[in-house]
């Protein structure tokens, strides 16, 4: 039947070798020890469901089993361990016993992780006899951010509108959302900021309440919870208060009461996580107040309630030099300011999910506060749901640098997880790229986007190779030849695009409001940082943003082995160039070539490598199913076309500053 992405890399079709569907059989006659704990019955579902489907034979769930064996057991053990090591409440192992396969963590959901792992190791055909393996998360909140808003749309969301229903809810429970749980938690996300960060009010008023309520009534067997973004001035809006004051008394309790009120209807609310003072959204700041006095505030109204707030360092104002270093400036001297249920939720880069950002020095800056990593799932500057882009490779970036904080090692990961500032909580966001299509992301990829998200929450140290990998396998085919390719078209795919869009480290020179296509020549909008011209500063001499001492010196805020490393224009890498560094168009760089050879050669064989992304995904056509890589290679062939489009907008653009011919081996633009 022709696969319409619905079920993701949950499918589940029959192996069709018969001999290994016997031998995974072997291991796998039955299920038991679900009891009635409704997340291990997820799980015990999940694996009926799954081994099912995979081995062509219905897998019974037995309540008891008595001497039988053969089967897989699943047991929470307040004692488990993973040989040495002690498993984390989420932490799970899986191990043979006496012919049996154990499924075993200290708690339910650790168990249900379990369930979903020897899933992965069916369908990825891994062997599950004389299994033994365990995986502890090293992040805490591993959440996926949803930008949907109350009206059903989705800011910067290309797969449709939103998945959430609100007029059906709370009485009509979409079954999408129990396959979306399913999707979650076998990647190990376990918690879900409901809607926009710009939010409405409405969301904290008893109604709204109540259909949240219902959603997480659905998320909770599948061991998420959900937060909410919210409004600041909500005690005005919808509380009839004349001031929205952090340390007004009113103000306090109005939060307070709400506080009771959400956790009176959902039990395990997971927290606030709030924009202010950011893009026009009100915030303490508009009452002469800190976004610490905002978040503290906020943080005490929980009270005794098992929450968090997320506060969000995305701001920057116009006209106050540059954005680079604005966050930095409001939030770093406010470190060790904060209440010990708050978490500073920081972009992964300074400006706006470029292509391709430097990490954001925050990091490293700030050890009194857990931070929070927050990256973008959804491609809002990364070519919407056309392009192919696989962000394994991003996100893994930036949980590599290393901050230096505490020494050389101090990635971006270790500061997030905690480990350098021996912070005990720490969480992760993505902002979501799901929506209401068939297939849930748009793009077919964008999935694997999803995907890798979580894994790499849950285990920054995996390779993104081996997640696009495991996806692929999951997901379009185990044929090996076929996933050798497909592995490579992912790995390799960001690359490409920062290529053929903004390459040696030129960023925010697209379309104005839309995000989408070249805008390099947009002088004039709302505000200066909201233009082209501000970050690429392109004249007669060079190009690029000159960030060390003798421009706006934000390299400063970074510490100086890293400065070191990005201060010289001679050693700074070519991916992080035009961050830094207003460079001369002859210059010579590493590469041979002078600064404009390589940024037109860059924009030639970056727009062309669509070309073999287009081979490689024609090759693998005979093992796909036609449907889907019909869909693929569409829009494979718009964005080839788009990628021309870049290529030529910015290198004629840029051409008028660097006044010279192409170089030679480059064909002229058609
Ligand atoms: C970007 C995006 C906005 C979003 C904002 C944010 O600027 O374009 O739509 O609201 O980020 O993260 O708050």
């Amino acid at each position: 039947r022709a696969d319409d992405g619905y079920r993701l890399w949950l499918k589940y079709d029959r192996i069709a070798d018969a001999a290994a569907r016997q031998q995974y059989l072997r291991n796998a006659q039955f299920i038991t020890g679900a009891g009635t704990s409704p997340v291990l019955q997820a799980a015990s579902g999940e694996l009926q469901r799954g081994l099912s489907g995979l081995l062509g034979q219905a897998v019974p769930a037995l309540a008891t089993v008595s001497t039988r064996t053969g089967g897989i057991v699943l047991r929470v053990d307040k004692q488990a361990s993973a040989g040495e090591q002690p498993l984390k409440a989420e932490g799970y192992r899986l191990f043979s016993e006496k012919n049996n396969l154990v499924i075993t963590g200290r708690t339910d959901q650790a168990v249900l992780y379990g369930a979903f792992a020897l899933l992965r190791q069916v369908q990825t055909r891994q062997p599950l006899a004389g299994l033994n393996i365990s995986s502890n998360p090293r992040i805490n909140f591993r959440l996926l951010n949803h930008w949907d808003n109350q009206n059903g749309t989705v800011e910067r969301g290309y797969a449709g509108s939103s998945i959430w229903q609100w007029y059906e809810l709370p009485e009509r429970l979409d079954p999408r959302y129990t396959d979306y749980a399913r999707a979650n938690a076998s990647v190990g996300i376990n918690g879900v900021v409901i809607n926009n960060v710009n939010a409405s009010a409405r969301y904290l008023t008893a109604e709204y309440i109540g259909k949240v309520a219902s959603v997480a009534g659905v998320l909770r067997p599948y061991g998420q919870r959900v937060y909410m973004s919210v409004f600041w001035a909500a005690p005005k809006v919808i509380g009839g208060l004349k001031t929205a004051d952090p340390l007004d008394p009113a103000v306090k309790q109005w939060w307070a009461t709400k506080s009771d009120e959400i956790y009176k209807a959902i039990p395990d609310f997971g927290g606030f996580l709030v924009k202010a003072n950011s893009e026009g959204e009100p915030g303490p700041q508009d009452y002469n107040r800190t976004h610490a006095d905002g978040a503290n505030m906020l943080a005490q109204s929980l009270g005794r309630h098992d929450g968090v707030v997320m506060w969000r360092a995305f701001v920057y104002k116009a006209g106050s030099g540059d954005r680079f270093a604005q966050a930095f400036e409001d939030f770093q001297p406010l470190d060790g300011k904060f209440d010990p249920k708050v978490l500073v939720q920081v972009k992964n880069g300074p400006i706006d999910f470029q292509a391709r950002e430097p990490f954001h020095p925050l990091f490293g800056a700030m050890p009194k506060t857990p931070l929070v990593l927050e990256v973008q799932l959804t491609q809002e500057y990364l070519g919407f749901a056309t392009h192919l882009v696989y962000l394994g490779p991003l996100i893994k970036e930036v949980l590599e640098a290393d901050t230096y904080a505490e020494g050389p090692g101090s990635t971006v990961a270790k500061v997030v997880d905690g480990t350098v500032d021996n912070h005990a909580l720490s969480a992760i966001a993505g902002v979501a790229n799901i929506g209401s299509d068939r297939n849930w992301t748009g793009h077919p990829v964008g999935q694997a986007n999803w995907y890798a998200f979580g894994r790499l929450a849950w285990d920054h140290t995996l390779s993104p190779a081996a997640i696009a990998q495991e996806w692929t396998k999951m997901t379009l085919t185990t044929e090996p030849a076929a996933v050798r390719t497909l592995t490579d078209m992912l790995v390799r795919s960001r690359n490409i695009y920062v290529r053929y869009t903004t390459p040696l480290g030129l960023h925010h020179i697209m379309g104005e409001s839309i995000h989408f296509g070249p805008q390099p020549w947009l002088a004039k909008s709302g505000r200066p940082d909201w233009t082209a011209v501000y970050y690429h500063k392109a004249d007669s001499i060079g190009l690029g943003f000159d960030r060390t001492a003798t421009g706006s010196n934000a390299l400063a805020l970074y510490k100086p082995e890293v400065q070191k490393q990005w201060g010289n224009p001679q050693t700074c890498p070519l991916d992080y160039l035009l961050w830094f560094h207003h460079v001369g168009w002859n210059q010579r760089l590493p590469t041979g070539r002078t600064l404009w050879n390589e940024l037109a050669t860059r924009y030639y064989t970056g727009a062309d490598s669509v070309l073999w992304l287009q081979k490689q995904w024609a090759q693998v056509r005979p093992q796909l199913d036609p449907a889907l890589h019909a869909d693929v290679a569409a829009r494979l062939q718009t964005q080839r076309k788009e990628a021309l489009w870049w290529r030529d907008a910015c290198v004629l653009y840029f051409q008028t500053y660097a006044r010279q011919p192409l170089p030679a081996p480059l064909a002229p633009p058609t």
